[in-house]
C-alpha cells in the first residue's frame, strides 16, 4: 500500500540538527524506494551532523541549506519548493525546530517553506528522553497537533546520550509508512468508533476511592489512530491527566457504572467498539456518607458486581465488531482467550501488565491479538504505534466481514 501511495509523490525532508539525522540519509533511500522523489531541505545544524553532499548523494538532488542564497533561489526557491511538495516530513525534528513551527517562525528555509506550503506537514521528533517530557516541548508538539501536524514518533529505547526512554527516532521504514499513510487509504473512513480508555473509580466515601494504574495513554492512542484511519471517534475515558486528541469527541466518567451508560448511549450506529479501559470489576456496597473513620484493628468493605460493559456491548443486537482488552499478570494467553469466549467478543488484545515496557503507566506496549481463528502478536513498540497497528488490523478484519 505505501508503494503505491509513495509513487511520484513529492517529499520535501526537513533534517534538523540532532545525532539522528544520520538515520535521515537511509530514509531518503526508503522514501525513494517507495516511489517518491526526495529533495531535502538541511538547516545549519543539521549540516554539523552530516554534510549535504550525503544527502545530495542519495537524493540524487541539490540539496537546500539557506534561504538567502541567491544562486539557490533563482533555481528552486522556497516559494517554488512549497509548491513543489506533496508532502513536507521533518525528520529529526529536535526540539528547537518543533518550538519555531509551533510559533510560525520563518528564519531560515525550512521553517519558512513549512509556512509556506500547503502540503501536509509531519514531523518526527528525537531528543534526549527529559526534553521530550518538558512541558514547552509537550506544549509545543499538542499546539503543531491541534493544527493538523503530524506527529510520527518518537520511539522509546536506548537514546545516543546513554539514556532511556521515549526520544528516539522512528526507524526509516516506520516513516516511510507514516509518510505513505498521509496519502493512503482511510480504511476506516465513514465509520463510527466507541474506544473506552483509563481507569475507573468506585467511591467508598467523599474522599476515599478504589481504582487502578491505568493512565489512559493506551485507549488515548488508539482514539488517535482511528481518528487517523479516517474514523469518526468517540472516546469514553475515566480519570486520566490526558489531552483530547484533535478531531476526537470524548465523554468523561468516573464510576464503571457511569462508562456503561455513556457507552449505551454512543451505540446506536457504532461500528466498532474498542474496550480499553481498566473498568473496576467491583464497587463498595454502599457509599459512606461521611468519612469513615479510624476505629477498629481490621475492617471490612463489601464490594458488589460492576456492569460489565465489554460483554453488554457484545451482547447487543445489532452489534459493533468488538474488541476488548485483558490484562493479566500470568497465563495471558490462557486468560486472554477464556475472556475472549465469554464475553462473545471479535477480537481480544491480551496485554501483560506490570512490565517496565508494557501494561500500565508506560509508554510503550506489546499485544497478544487473538480472534476465532488465529492470533498474532504486536509491539514491543510505542503505544501509538501499536495503537497504528490494531487499528489497521481491526479494519482489515472488519472489511472482510
Ligand atoms: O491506560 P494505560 O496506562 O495506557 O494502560 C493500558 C491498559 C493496561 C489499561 C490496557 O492496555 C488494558 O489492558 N486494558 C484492559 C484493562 C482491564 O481492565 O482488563 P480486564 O482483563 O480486567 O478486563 C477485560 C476486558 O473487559 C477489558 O476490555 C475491560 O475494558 C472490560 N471490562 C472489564 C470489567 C467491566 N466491568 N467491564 C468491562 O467492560
Amino acid at each position: 500500500m505505501t508503494e503505491s501511495a509513495l509513487r511520484q509523490r513529492h517529499i520535501i525532508l526537513g533534517v534538523t540538527g540532532g545525532i539522528a539525522a544520520y538515520k535521515s540519509a537511509d530514509l531518503v533511500r526508503r522514501l525513494r524506494e517507495a516511489g517518491a522523489e526526495v529533495r531535502v531541505v538541511m538547516t545549519r545544524a543539521a549540516t554539523e551532523f552530516v554534510t549535504p553532499l550525503t544527502f545530495q548523494a542519495v537524493s540524487g538532488q541539490p540539496v537546500h541549506t539557506s534561504l538567502l542564497d541567491p544562486e539557490a533561489e533563482a533555481a528552486m526557491g522556497h516559494i517554488a519548493l512549497a509548491r513543489w511538495a506533496d508532502a513536507v516530513l521533518v525528520a529529526p525534528a529536535s526540539a528547537d525546530v518543533l518550538a519555531r513551527l509551533a510559533h510560525g517562525q520563518a528564519n531560515d528555509l525550512l521553517t519558512t517553506l513549512c509556512l509556506a506550503t500547503e502540503a501536509p506537514l509531519a514531523v518526527a521528533p528525537a531528543m534526549n528522553r527529559v526534553m521530550w517530557l518538558h512541558p514547552a516541548v509537550r506544549d509545543n508538539v499538542s499546539l503543531l497537533e491541534r493544527r493538523g501536524v503530524a506527529v510520527f514518533g518518537p520511539a522509546v529505547g536506548d537514546q545516543a546520550c546513554g539514556e532511556q526512554g521515549a526520544g528516539r527516532m522512528l526507524e526509516p521504514l516506520e516513516l516511510v509508512r507514516h509518510v505513505g499513510g498521509l496519502f493512503g487509504p482511510r480504511p476506516l473512513q465513514g465509520r463510527r468508533v466507541v474506544v473506552t480508555a483509563g481507569p475507573t473509580r468506585e467511591a467508598l466515601d467523599p474522599v476515599r476511592f478504589i481504582s487502578n494504574r491505568s493512565s489512559g495513554r493506551m485507549g488515548f492512542a488508539l482514539a488517535a489512530a482511528a481518528r487517523d484511519a479516517g474514523a469518526d471517534v468517540e472516546l469514553v475515558s475515566g480519570p486520566v491527566a490526558l489531552e483530547t486528541p484533535p478531531g476526537v469527541r470524548r465523554t468523561d466518567v468516573e464510576t464503571a457504572g457511569e462508562m456503561h451508560d455513556a457507552v449505551q448511549a454512543l451505540l446506536d450506529g457504532c461500528d466498532l467498539f474498542i474496550g480499553c479501559a481498566a473498568v473496576a470489576d467491583y464497587r463498595p456496597a454502599q457509599v459512606a456518607s461521611g468519612k469513615i473513620k479510624k476505629r477498629e484493628q481490621q475492617m471490612q468493605v463489601e464490594l458488589e458486581r460492576n456492569p460489565d460493559i465489554l460483554a453488554s456491548v457484545a451482547a447487543a443486537s445489532p452489534r459493533p465488531f468488538t474488541v476488548g482488552f485483558a490484562a493479566e499478570t500470568e497465563d495471558l494467553q490462557g486468560h486472554a482467550e477464556d475472556k475472549r469466549r465469554r464475553k462473545g467478543l471479535d477480537l481480544i488484545a491480551g496485554n501483560l501488565v506490570g512490565q517496565p515496557d508494557s501494561g500500565f503507566d508506560v509508554d510503550s506496549n506489546r499485544l497478544w491479538l487473538r480472534w476465532q481463528d488465529g492470533d498474532c502478536w504486536l509491539g514491543p513498540a510505542s503505544k501509538a504505534q501499536v495503537a497504528d497497528e490494531l487499528i489497521a488490523f481491526v479494519a482489515d478484519r472488519m472489511s472482510k466481514e
